[in-house]
């Protein structure tokens, strides 16, 4: 990690002294490989991260991302249009791999020219190359380094290492954020970012100690004005306490959620030792939407991190960058609390 100093000096014809401006500017391989601000990742989240998101991201100095999962082929399209009219910063699309049109998908970010894509839930090895031969950034969701290792070796430009504290889909072998990073950075040589339970600066800073280059932030940002969830959605988020979420459906496709009367539904027919077909038909088309798009907090699946008991307030997209930053900042400057210190 580096600080750059840079002086702005105002040089004026009258009689005003000249003035200095000094800016710290931060740069590591993180903001280098996307030409960004600071080393924060808005996660691509469906039901969430629209156009009006990633841009107000972007626009503040992180990386917005488009999340894809929920779009149809030509709606992702409007978003990427949408959200290129509304900055001029760079931003990305999430692709979830295993999407059911995903050649439509990658085809678009391919025309419309996207400059970064983040790929998860699948096999990094099938797109990575096509997308890298267009001049594509990749980097691949992972939740262990032996997959990081694979998404390397696939040439992925850098890792997401997401642990079992993360919102959404999640890995089976339930590896923790404090565990995942030193392992994932251990173990590949591109840079690596912590995704996972991270929602303040203190959080980011110790990601960074741990090994990573940045971070990928997705609860934190679905309490943000401009994240596309319902705000019924929102507003139960608020008032989730420790132990609200878990993570469940395991043996089809674990999914961290909010324990609504949906949750309990599944949990009973897990107890009642329900195959994945079972839990198939029980989740049925549309779940995800019912809970988070449509505000059905009953019916619906409702997609969270832990992360959720730590965030008391909705902000601007660009006020959780600010005080992310500042944040992390001050605990670079003083890294331990006081009681720590020695006297
Ligand atoms: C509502 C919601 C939807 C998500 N959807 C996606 C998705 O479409 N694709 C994906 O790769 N990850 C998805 N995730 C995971 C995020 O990209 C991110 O890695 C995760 O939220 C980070 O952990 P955190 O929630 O503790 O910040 C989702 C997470 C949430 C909370």
């Amino acid at each position: 990690m580096y600080i750059n100093i840079v002086f702005y000096t105002l040089l004026k014809k009258t009689n005003y002294p000249v003035l200095t401006f000094i800016r710290m500017e931060f740069s590591n391989s993180i903001t280098g490989l996307f030409g960004i601000r600071y080393p924060i990742i808005q996660a691509g989240m469906v039901w969430t991260s629209g156009w009006r998101l990633a841009s107000a991201v972007s626009n503040a100095g992180g990386l917005g991302l488009i999340g894809s999962g929920s779009m149809y082929p030509e709606v992702l399209r409007e978003h990427i249009r949408k959200c290129r009219a509304a900055t001029s910063f760079p931003f990305g699309v999430n692709i979830p791999l295993m999407y059911p049109d995903i050649e439509k998908h990658m085809d678009i970010v391919m025309e419309e020219k996207i400059p970064i894509v983040f790929t998860s839930a699948g096999n990094p090895q099938t797109w990575t190359g096509i997308l890298k031969e267009k001049g594509i950034k990749v980097v691949h969701v992972v939740s262990s380094s032996r997959f990081a290792r694979k998404a390397a070796d696939a040439g992925c430009d850098a890792v997401v290492a997401e642990g079992f504290e993360a919102g959404g889909h999640n890995g089976r072998e339930e590896t923790t954020t404090l565990v995942l990073i030193p392992a994932v950075a251990d173990a590949v040589r591109i840079p690596v970012i912590a995704a996972g339970g991270i929602a303040t600066g203190r959080q980011m800073f110790a990601a960074m100690v741990l090994g990573a280059s940045g971070v990928q932030i997705g609860t934190r940002f679905v309490l943000s004005e401009e994240a596309g969830s319902h705000p019924d959605f929102k507003n139960y988020v608020l008032k989730a306490g420790e132990g609200d979420t878990m993570l469940t459906m395991k043996s089809l496709m674990p999914v961290r959620l909010l324990k609504n009367q949906f949750f309990k539904q599944v949990a009973a027919a897990e107890q009642a030792g329900a195959s994945a077909e079972n839990l198939k038909t029980l989740l049925g088309k549309g779940r995800a939407k019912k809970g988070m798009f449509e505000g059905n907090l009953d019916e619906g699946e409702l997609e969270i991190g832990q992360v959720s008991a730590l965030i008391r307030d909705i902000l601007p997209a660009g006020g959780i960058i600010e005080n992310l930053w500042s944040e992390f900042l001050k605990t670079w400057a003083e890294p331990l609390p006081c009681k720590l210190q020695k006297p």
